[in-house]
């Protein structure tokens, strides 16, 4: 693979700034504003880099000398990124570099952490690191300490994971918040660009010359978090705009807030919001108010008439993914209903848009006891990771026929190479892509041989143990393994 095209989200603090570097909670959203990160290898042994966004026409040194010397502030993140992750590889390769983004740097979306994590994840796409979300986060953690010195890493994770989270320093607990309702956001910038580095410093004098007021307002507000963390899943959206008041008045002690945010604060609360706060370092910057979908407009007039700028922006957006790449392996085959081929569409198109059919093959391997071999996804797979799958699936490619396929899957994925007999043919439809599949089935008892990257361990289950297991969710299995299994008879 030559080159890769990666995206992250920015984020949005919804509750626990501050506190959150001193080891409390925090709930962060990743929001529908992107950064999109193109790499490509070159032979020049140069790091080179392009950002319009932070008026970087051309950064360019030779490898040996990245992280050294002079730096533009808007390639830190990333220079410092490459430097981590090619230290800890051994990597030696050329690089160009090319960032874009959907939002403006000036709000403090996170467009660096977004930069930082979508440079790790494309290095590991590129370079067959196999990093895992985790290993990300440590790498982009220790790149954002690097630079800002401190900081809780709560942006990287919204970047990483994306959704809503629950977060503590250091991804020390990274909790998925899956709310029962959808609520309703207003979000208003002040106008006012804030310097987060120098607010985390203010917030650090305080708490060095006065230990037990700032401990006492930082548990006040991981109280504040905790239970909003539960109102949030249940959806109690009244509850956490009142928690959110609290947090408010609470940041407003610590000296963080400005009068143009409260200005703005008490406007959308004038107007009927359930709750509102200042987002993020503080210094103005955002602030977020939560409401009912009958007040939404009046509460955004309200922000207008006090100044705020409200910006269109959706939460709980995906973390990050890879875009593009030039594996011709990506290109897939695009059917309609009568598997007649219509186009060939990229990987990431087939996997976000419904309406393009693409061709797959499911195999089901039996041992002598009739039990079913399953495998479990390996937790690096861009889809259902770590979820329990058939014995083995895949995508049909460009130029490849279904029984192409399968014959090369069952050797990429289990080591084999067996007469199989072809099942049926149906259409497989999940949240976010319709499949065509072919099923195969056929008889080994092994010794099978796999692929690390692919699949992290296979098993046999009798199919009395697999329905069992399936029903009480004792087994996670992927959706798309869940319509085969289920077209199969076997659960
Ligand atoms: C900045 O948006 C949020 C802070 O809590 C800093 C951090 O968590 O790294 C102030």
């Amino acid at each position: 693979m030559k080159k890769v095209s990666v995206s992250a989200p920015g984020k949005l603090m919804l509750l626990g700034e501050h506190a959150v570097v001193y080891d409390r909670p925090c709930i962060v959203t990743a929001v529908d504003q992107r950064l999109i990160v193109k790499i490509e290898k070159t032979s020049k042994g140069r790091f080179e880099f392009e950002s319009s966004d932070v008026n970087i026409s051309n950064h360019s040194k030779y490898l040996t000398e990245i992280g050294t010397g002079e730096i533009p502030r808007g390639a830190k993140f990333v220079e410092l990124a490459i430097k981590n992750t090619y230290d800890k590889f051994g990597l030696k390769e050329g690089l160009k570099i090319k960032t874009k983004s959907e939002f403006s740097p000036l709000y403090g979306f996170g467009s660096s952490s977004a930069s930082t994590v979508s440079v790790i994840k494309g290095l590991s796409e590129l370079f067959k690191l196999r990093l895992s979300d985790r290993d990300i986060f440590d790498l982009a953690y220790k790149t954002i300490l690097d630079v800002q010195k401190i900081g809780s890493g709560f942006d990287i994770a919204a970047a990483i994971w994306g959704g809503t989270i629950f977060f503590t320093k250091g991804a020390e607990i990274v909790e998925p918040l899956i709310s029962e309702t959808q609520s309703e956001y207003v979000i208003g910038y002040s106008g006012v660009k804030a310097d987060t580095a120098s607010l985390v410093r203010d917030i650090k004098n305080k708490l060095d010359n006065n230990q037990k007021k700032v401990n006492r307002i930082f548990d006040a507000i991981a109280k504040i978090v905790n239970e909003a963390k539960e109102r949030f899943v249940e959806g109690d959206w009244e509850r956490v705009g009142k928690l959110m008041n609290f947090n408010q008045e609470y940041l407003r002690n610590l000296g963080v807030s400005t009068q143009k945010i409260e200005d703005m604060i008490y406007a959308a609360k004038k107007a009927g919001a359930y709750g509102a706060k200042l987002s993020g370092a503080g210094g103005g910057d955002c602030m977020i108010a939560i409401v009912g979908s009958k007040v939404k407009k009046k509460v955004e007039s309200a922000i207008t008439a006090a100044g705020g700028e409200v910006m269109d922006i959706k939460i709980s957006a995906p973390g990050v993914r890879v875009e593009t790449s030039d594996d011709p392996k990506e290109l897939f085959i695009v059917i309609n209903e009568d598997d007649k081929v219509l186009d060939f569409k990229t990987r990431y198109d087939c996997h976000h848009d419904k309406s393009f059919i693409h061709r797959t093959v499911g195999i089901l391997i039996y041992n002598q006891k009739g039990e079913l071999l399953l495998q479990k996804r390996s937790s690096t797979k861009d889809m259902d990771s770590g979820l329990w799958a058939i014995s083995a699936a895949g995508h049909v490619i460009k130029g490849q026929t279904y029984d192409e396929a399968m014959r090369r899957e069952l050797k990429e994925e289990l080591g084999i190479s067996i007469p199989i007999k072809r099942i049926k043919k149906f259409i497989s439809k999940s949240k976010n892509e319709t499949e065509m599949a072919v099923l195969y089935e056929g008889y080994s008892d092994g010794p099978f041989k796999i692929n690390p990257e692919e699949t992290e361990k296979i098993e046999f289950y009798s199919l009395r143990k697999l329905k069992f297991f399936v029903e009480s969710n004792i087994l996670k299995i992927a959706p798309d393994s869940v319509n085969t299994l289920k077209e199969a008879e076997i659960i």
